[in-house]
């Protein structure tokens, strides 16, 4: 068997960090030989820097483990980012220039024009954004991110639809988890009981990532997929899987009016990953629940290994065309996981060499 590509996680105490470290575990093609946080944590042993806050044991071998500054000297060629944006934006470029890959979790690059924003089953394609990035050409490092946490449910649910019919309009209103904030996140005192409608810049980030992973790549740009679109994020009381409520006018591709059915049939014939063996793609990527009173986060956010976005409660908007709601798991799908699936494709792309 061919030996383990050996990984870095920056950022590795922290909530993504800490998921990253979980869904790594077993991975048969990465192995985590370095982890780095901030200075609070580094020479430290990872079972003392790191609050542990999963629901399976923190690994034996990662806990004995020093972290590490967060320098590219002695850091492994491909490195999984859990930053906060304002430090990645001076780290991850540091990373790439020294000759690393940097499979980014933080919207610091998501929207540079070099950078490629993706989703494995939706953009598979921008990943020859990649090229366009100096550092490629100087050290062979990049930079390749996935979007927010948000984003990645509402565009799996989108994609198969904007694909067979066309999309024009899109509103979205989120009921977003308190572990898409961070760890210690938001206080207590103001969450408990209560809804926040406010996640700073989330709306603006919900919006320009949709229209860029929808987009085309032509030449060594994406062009944004030429639809309205407008996001409500809210903040409320639930640990983990992010709810959002979608209204959806379609565009005229088929020429006819699109049913229940053409939607249902859309989502269900959805497996653009099949047959590519990437370990961590779930077999069904968008699961249909019948039942009136799903998805719900704490029923639903674990499909597929928190891999699958579940979708429910098709039905007439009298706005726009169709609703629905989507559920999706915010640290996997929309984090941890989602990284290590673009690795996996880069891997399988032979651009982890
Ligand atoms: N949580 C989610 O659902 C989610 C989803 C998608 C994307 N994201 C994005 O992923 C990134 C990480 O989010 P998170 O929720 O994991 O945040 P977090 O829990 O606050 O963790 C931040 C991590 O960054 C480290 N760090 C802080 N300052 C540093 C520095 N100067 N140098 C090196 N490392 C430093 C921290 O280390 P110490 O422990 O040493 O302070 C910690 O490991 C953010 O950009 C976030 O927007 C999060």
């Amino acid at each position: 068997m061919k030996s383990k590509y050996s990984i870095g996680i920056l950022g590795a105490t922290g909530m993504v960090g800490q998921r990253f470290i979980q869904l790594l575990e077993n991975h048969p093609w990465f192995e985590i030989t370095w982890l780095a946080a901030s200075d609070r944590s580094s020479g430290k042993l990872y079972g003392e820097a790191a609050k542990w806050r999963l629901d399976t044991p923190m690994p034996d071998r990662i806990a004995r483990m020093t972290v590490a500054p967060a320098d590219p000297a002695g850091a492994p060629k491909i490195i999984f980012a859990a930053l906060d944006a304002g430090i990645a934006r001076d780290l991850e470029p540091l990373f790439a220039n020294a000759g690393c890959a940097v499979v980014s979790n933080s919207s610091a690059y998501r929207m540079a024009p070099n950078v490629p924003l993706v989703i494995p089953e939706i953009n598979a394609e921008h990943l020859h954004l990649i090229e366009e990035q100096p550092s490629r050409r100087q050290s062979g490092g990049y930079m390749v991110t996935n979007p927010n946490c948000s984003t990645i449910g509402l565009v799996m649910a989108l994609k198969p639809i904007e694909e067979r019919f066309g999309i024009e309009q899109i509103f979205v209103a989120t009921m977003q988890a308190i572990s898409g904030a961070g760890y210690p996140g938001v206080p207590s005192m103001d969450i408990l009981g209560n809804v926040i409608p406010y996640i700073g810049g989330e709306e603006e980030k919900m919006e320009a990532e949709t229209l860029k992973l929808l987009g085309k790549l032509e030449g060594p740009a994406v062009t944004p997929l030429d639809a309205r679109i407008t996001a409500h994020c809210n903040r409320v009381a639930v640990e983990d899987g992010h709810t959002e409520s979608v209204s959806i006018k379609l565009g005229n591709k088929l020429g006819r009016p699109i049913t229940h059915d053409d939607i249902l049939a859309a989502w269900a014939d959805f497996h653009p990953l099949a047959g590519q063996g990437l370990p961590t793609a779930p077999a069904q990527p968008i699961e249909w629940t019948p039942q009136s009173d799903r998805p719900q986060p704490r029923l639903d956010r674990n499909r597929g290994n928190g891999m699958a976005v579940t979708v429910g409660r098709l039905r007439p908007c009298s706005l726009l065309d169709w609703k629905f709601t989507v559920v999706s798991h915010n640290t996997i799908r929309g984090a941890a996981g989602a990284a290590i699936l673009n690795a996996e494709l880069l891997a399988s792309l032979n651009k982890l060499q």
